[in-house]
């Protein structure tokens, strides 16, 4: 990242004091970063700190004779390679997306060319809030790149998305979106992968064999052509692809509610193994062994993601849907009628009656309206590498 040159504005939220620790990982990478820091913010970390570890002046007010002397809003708007606001408050957003320009930050943010990424940081609620919802599409729509929010506790109390993206994920997402421009540049991918473990009890769980190997190539693939990944996965023990957002869930419901979280999206790819059943009534305690008497387990049905996803109605529905079939036999015809069924636009089927659930390679079968093709057994990575030269292929053609 040397040479590279990084704006952050410090919007008022709790989470306000990870951009100290985003800032110095831009700084021990060598960017040059520049902060500036709204109001809301000031009350949450000082002007000090952040000079202290940028190196540089602290810029608060649109109307300060002194920052204009020295860089005018419009020139700060437009001398960083990326504009990064952290936390990107409610607020921050709804003024964002009316193109409001009251203080410093907003009129920054209206003035510049530069691309800007959004690290969302609120109460679930307003996450939630219809309202945050349609800025954050007209923010996405007007090329906003974002990243988080992450589930967990909340400074309120509450639980739930909402709590900002980790400085790191923050920091990859900046690393993946200032790389050289690529074909996906601008794209948003979704991706879903590896298992997903549906709890029996606090100490049991039911799970399968995916490794989330072919997904995390699939997502490091198609960052390393410019797109954003937002990366969805169950439990694994791989390597995080490079330069995309990695969003960690264990059961099903909560990978459906992450990619829920995660759209609008241009492409979305269902290569996660998820469970289709969870224990009914999973308890909070440890079920004890009793003599002579064996466990009786209920199952609910687990929200069908990809099908969900595909039933999305307009523009809601990302543009392409792509989905997996792992089939032990009749793999063609079993795959085929599950197209049809979840209604995706492409279908990858492989057969994983061998030791492809956890192997290295993988021999799968594209299934699309106008055709299919069988591909040949080759690794896992150059299987993604395929996969991200048709996507990209067939979006320059659409
Ligand atoms: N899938 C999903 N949500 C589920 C089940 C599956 O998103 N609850 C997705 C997978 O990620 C994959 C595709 O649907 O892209 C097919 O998954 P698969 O397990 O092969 O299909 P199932 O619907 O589970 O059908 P079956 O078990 O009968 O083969």
């Amino acid at each position: 990242m040397n040479g590279k040159s990084i704006t952050i504005i410090v919007g008022g939220g709790i989470a306000a004091y990870k951009s100290l620790e985003l800032i110095r990982l831009f700084k021990k990478a060598g960017a040059s970063v520049r902060a500036v820091l709204t109001r809301a913010g000031a009350e949450f970390v000082t002007p000090l700190s952040l000079s202290a570890l940028t190196g540089e002046p602290v810029y608060q007010d649109l109307f300060d004779l002194d920052d204009e002397a020295q860089m005018g809003h419009i020139q700060l708007s437009r001398t960083a390679d990326l504009i990064i606001v952290a936390p990107a408050t409610a607020d921050l957003m709804a003024k964002m997306a009316h193109g409001l320009a009251g203080d410093l930050a907003t009129t920054l943010l209206l003035a510049t060319d530069t691309p800007v990424l959004i690290a969302p940081a609120m109460n679930v609620r307003m996450w939630d809030h219809a309202a945050t919802r349609r800025n954050l599409a007209t923010l996405k729509a007007d090329g906003i790149m974002m990243v988080g929010p992450d589930e967990g506790d909340m400074a309120c109390g509450e639980f739930g998305y909402g709590r900002m993206a980790e400085p790191e994920a923050i920091f990859a997402t900046a690393k993946a979106a200032l790389g050289a421009p690529g074909p996906l540049s601008g794209k948003h991918v979704l991706i879903t992968s590896g298992p997903t473990h549906e709890p029996i009890d606090p100490v049991r769980y039911i799970a399968n064999r995916s490794s989330g190997r072919q997904g995390a190539a699939i997502a490091e693939a198609l960052a390393k052509r410019g797109a954003q990944v937002s990366y969805i996965t169950g439990p694994v023990n791989i390597p995080a692809p490079q330069g995309v957002e990695v969003i960690a869930v264990e059961t099903a419901r909560q990978m459906f509610d992450a990619v829920s979280a995660a759209l609008p999206a241009d492409i979305a790819i269902f290569s996660a193994a998820v469970a289709d059943w969870r224990v009914d009534g999973a308890g909070a305690t440890k079920i004890k062994k009793q003599k002579g008497a064996l466990p009786i387990f209920t199952f609910a049905e687990n929200p069908d993601i990809l099908a969900s996803i595909s039933a999305l109605p307009g523009a809601t529905r990302p543009g392409l849907v792509i989905g997996f079939a792992a089939e032990t036999d009749h793999v063609l015809d079993h795959a085929r009628a599950k197209k049809k069924r979840k209604n995706c636009d492409w279908l990858l089927a492989n057969d994983v009656s061998g030791d492809v659930m956890g192997g290295a390679d993988n021999q799968v079968t594209l299934i699309r309206d106008k055709g299919e093709e069988s591909w040949p057994m080759m690794s896992k990575k150059d299987v993604a590498e395929r996969l991200a030269e048709t996507i990209t292929k067939a979006l320059k053609t659409s």
